[in-house]
């Protein structure tokens, strides 16, 4: 049995997202969390640990021994935790794992066996806590997961997160048509029953989301029937506080193959775009996570932007699977929320500052293509990783950044000093694992975040929390 949840005081400097292209730097600041993990107030500039301590007991009504106080040490931030807007849990043991494929035949040769044979609940539990520990420990505190088409193992998943902390959208993977026999929903009918049940569970062990939630996921139009994506709008739209994921325009033989299977006269749709399809369905919505979004139109990023969903940039997993560059700037400039993803296994990487630094690099090759303007700053790249996704993923009043009300999902970054006979402060020769970014004492902030980004890695991340409780540490923190 835990122990019961105490009241604590945060002090340090902290790092965090003002807007997209502004990082905000906070100094001897102290934040104080109840018990249930909210911020329930902000103080600047009390001097020392002690000082603020002092001031914020009173204020709060508070006695010392029910506090705990965690002090950052010199050098080190308190960083809003990641939000991984996309990935999926069941496809952790493939990482790395793609050799030359591209989407379609990646998808059948490496992903849907692997899936599929996560309906054995003993090799579920294990990928699920694996993947689940990996994010924690590289600083992801909100997951936006996709489990598999098993109701058992999805919920299993859903019950991990749970057990581990980490906050998570849990989505039962539909998918009723040019999937392989051995792993599909049998009906339209059946993949809705499904659905539904898994719902019922998730919102039976997290009464109040607090924690996990469901979220409808049509895995993506080809594999959709139109009866199946016709009966998951009706639950969107009876349901309008769950979130929907999908895939989009990833890659081009993708791309046609949503053309041939649903021509407008099909569905309805004002033009034959893929948005539209999603948008036919009433599956286009602002609660709605668009995964990709490489290869879209004008017409049909306006429409996405006049939906008001949302797209998960996934830039990892668009270079591994050579689906193409996503013009995150274009869309922007458009008015559409974005956020990161690392696509685990489309993607390599279970890190959200991988893929926040491959954003960065990717803005790059876009820029390259002659559009100066698309490059990302580290400040946008670390915006899409905390501020952006939270918005995503529908949480930007609980997740994000430091503000009174909001929750604790926090993750501690410290970066190596290096004294005058060139070790790292305070620690014997060979021992801190830190110093894989190299401070030498002389940066700016803004640049030690820039190092963070470009060369970091989960040995910066010493400690996270959700919701106010200690979910991961690292050994030397
Ligand atoms: N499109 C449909 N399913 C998938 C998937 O599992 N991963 C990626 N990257 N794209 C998809
Ligand atoms: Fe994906």
């Amino acid at each position: 049995m835990a122990a019961p949840a105490k009241n604590k005081i945060f002090w340090g400097s902290l790092v965090h997202s003002k807007t997209l292209d502004e990082l905000e730097y906070l100094h001897d600041t102290a934040v104080a969390v109840d018990a249930a993990g909210k911020m329930v107030a902000i103080e600047q500039g009390a001097g020392d640990v002690a000082k603020a301590v002092e001031t914020l007991l009173p204020r709060l009504g508070w006695a010392e021994a029910d506090v705990d106080v965690v002090k950052a040490k010199d050098g080190q931030f308190f960083f809003p935790g990641f939000i991984d807007t996309h990935l999926h849990a069941s496809q952790y043991p493939n990482v790395g794992i793609f050799g030359n494929s591209t989407l379609l035949d990646w998808l059948n040769t490496y992903t849907f066996p692997l899936e599929a044979s996560l309906s054995d609940p003993a090799k579920a539990r294990k990928v699920y806590n694996r993947v689940i520990r990996k994010t924690l420990s590289h600083g992801t505190t909100c997951a936006a997961y996709y489990a598999t088409v098993d109701v058992a193992s999805t919920n299993l998943l859903a019950d991990l997160c749970l057990a581990a902390g980490q906050r998570a959208l849990i989505g039962r993977v539909c998918m009723d048509q040019l999937s392989p026999a051995y792993y599909r929903d049998e009906s339209p009918a059946a993949a809705l029953a499904a659905t539904r049940a898994s719902i019922a569970y998730i919102e039976s062990v997290d009464p109040g989301m607090k924690l996990v939630r469901p979220c409808l996921t049509p895995r993506f139009a080809p594999s959709c029937s139109g009866p199946l994506m016709r009966g998951l709008g009706a639950l969107a739209a009876e349901r309008p506080d769950l979130p929907i994921q999908t895939h989009i325009s990833e890659n081009k033989n993708e791309i046609a193959l949503v053309h041939e299977l649903f021509p407008p006269s099909s569905t309805g749709a004002a033009d034959d775009s893929y948005a539209s399809v999603y948008d036919a369905f009433g599956l286009l919505t602002d609660r709605t996570i668009l995964a990709h979004a490489v290869h879209l139109g004008e017409a049909e990023a306006d429409l996405i932007a006049t939906r008001g969903a949302k797209v998960s940039h996934c830039p990892c997993s668009n270079s591994a699977i050579t689906s193409g560059a996503a013009r995150i700037r274009w869309l922007l400039d458009k008015g559409v929320c974005c956020g990161l993803g690392t696509d685990m296994s489309g993607g390599y990487s279970p890190s959200v500052l991988e893929a926040a630094r491959l954003a960065a690099l990717v803005s790059r090759h876009v820029a390259m293509g002659g559009d100066e303007h698309a490059k990302l700053t580290v400040e946008e790249v670390l915006f899409l990783a905390t501020k952006g996704g939270a918005e995503v993923v529908g949480l930007q009043r609980e997740v994000g950044g430091f503000a009174v009300g909001m929750d604790w999902d926090v993750q501690l970054v410290g970066l190596g000093t290096v004294d005058a006979e060139g070790g790292v402060e305070g620690v014997a020769e060979g021992t801190e694992e830190d110093g894989n970014v190299d401070v030498f004492g002389w940066e700016s902030w803004p640049d030690r975040v820039a190092k963070w980004v470009y060369n970091g890695d989960d040995r910066n991340t010493k400690k996270v929390w959700v919701r106010g409780r200690l979910v991961h540490e690292r050994i030397h923190s």
